[in-house]
């Protein structure tokens, strides 16, 4: 069986564990709205960590100067590994073989049934697919990175896997951690009020989403389409597919090349590139 249908069947929730120096930021967004509800559901657990909690010595450094000079401190291993250890287990000690043989295994090796992420602009990309793969997991531990970056035996170590949510750069992890864990917590079952809610979704069909609009039907002369009032539901369906490969085709022509479209479809997709293709002979 899968993990998270394990998880799932036996009624067990996803947990994340986010370690991070701004607690209360993470807090704050945990507390609201779906989150708020997956929570108080029991679908989903949200741990926060403060890494500070783990430095040591009078002044709880968590971050220091990069050996060879340069700009910007570093963020030190010590108090990552302690907090990271002190939540997940693990250490040294533990994965030292019994018959005192050195230590050899590195963290990741110790302890692979919990993916540690290192949210850095250096991971790969953040998607819906990632979110996918995410949303079977147990648990999942993230860490927040401040300062110009980690310590590299952090990387090396302590992560199994390192995520970007796009290529720029934020003065920190958190806000990442929290596209992370809002976007996989939504597709976990149960969490939306709709089932089909995340099926629909910008990316999860490989396709942008069609136009939704709600009442009234005029809003300052501008009507809805009128189909979407017809109560034809092949209809409406059809130009709800239409509407999203248009919009595709517009915004993120990219996309197209791996979505999954009848050959149909590929036509339609062919006769909106030689309409625009005219248009602009016409300009
Ligand atoms: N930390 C700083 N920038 C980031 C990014 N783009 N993605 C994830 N973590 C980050």
């Amino acid at each position: 069986m899968r993990e998270w249908q394990a998880r799932y069947n036996a009624r067990m929730p996803l947990c994340f564990d986010l370690f991070t120096l701004l607690p209360d930021v993470c807090v704050a967004y945990t507390r609201e709205s779906i989150l708020k509800r997956a929570q108080e559901s029991g679908l989903v657990t949200i741990q926060i960590h403060n890494i500070r909690d783990y430095a040591e010595g009078k002044h709880l450094t968590t971050d220091d100067l990069p050996y060879g000079g340069g700009g910007g401190m570093v963020m030190k291993p010590e108090p990552v590994f302690a907090a990271v250890e002190a939540v997940l287990g693990g250490g040294p000690e533990r994965a030292a073989a019994p018959d005192g043989e050195p230590f050899v295994e590195t963290q990741a090796e110790a302890r692979p049934a919990v993916p540690v992420i290192l949210l850095t602009p250096q991971g790969r990309v953040f998607t819906q697919a990632v979110a996918q793969e995410l949303a079977q997991r147990e648990r999942i531990a993230l860490i927040c990175g401040r300062y110009e970056g980690f310590d590299e035996r952090i990387r090396e170590h302590l992560a199994t896997d390192e995520i970007s949510i796009g290529d720029y750069v934020l003065t920190g992890g958190e806000l990442a951690a929290l596209v992370l864990v809002d976007a996989v917590t939504r597709l976990l079952p149960g969490v939306l009020g709709d089932p089909t809610g995340a099926l629909d979704d910008s990316h999860a069909s490989g396709l942008l989403e069609y136009p939704h609009y709600t009442r009234p039907p005029e809003f300052r002369g501008w009507k809805v389409p009128e189909i979407l009032l017809s109560g034809h539901h092949a209809r409406i369906e059809a130009w709800r597919r239409e509407e999203a490969l248009r919009r595709t085709y517009l915004r993120r022509p990219d996309m197209l090349a791996a979505a999954n479209l009848s050959e149909e479809e590929r036509q339609f997709i062919a006769e909106l590139a030689k309409a625009s293709t005219e248009a602009r002979a016409h300009e």
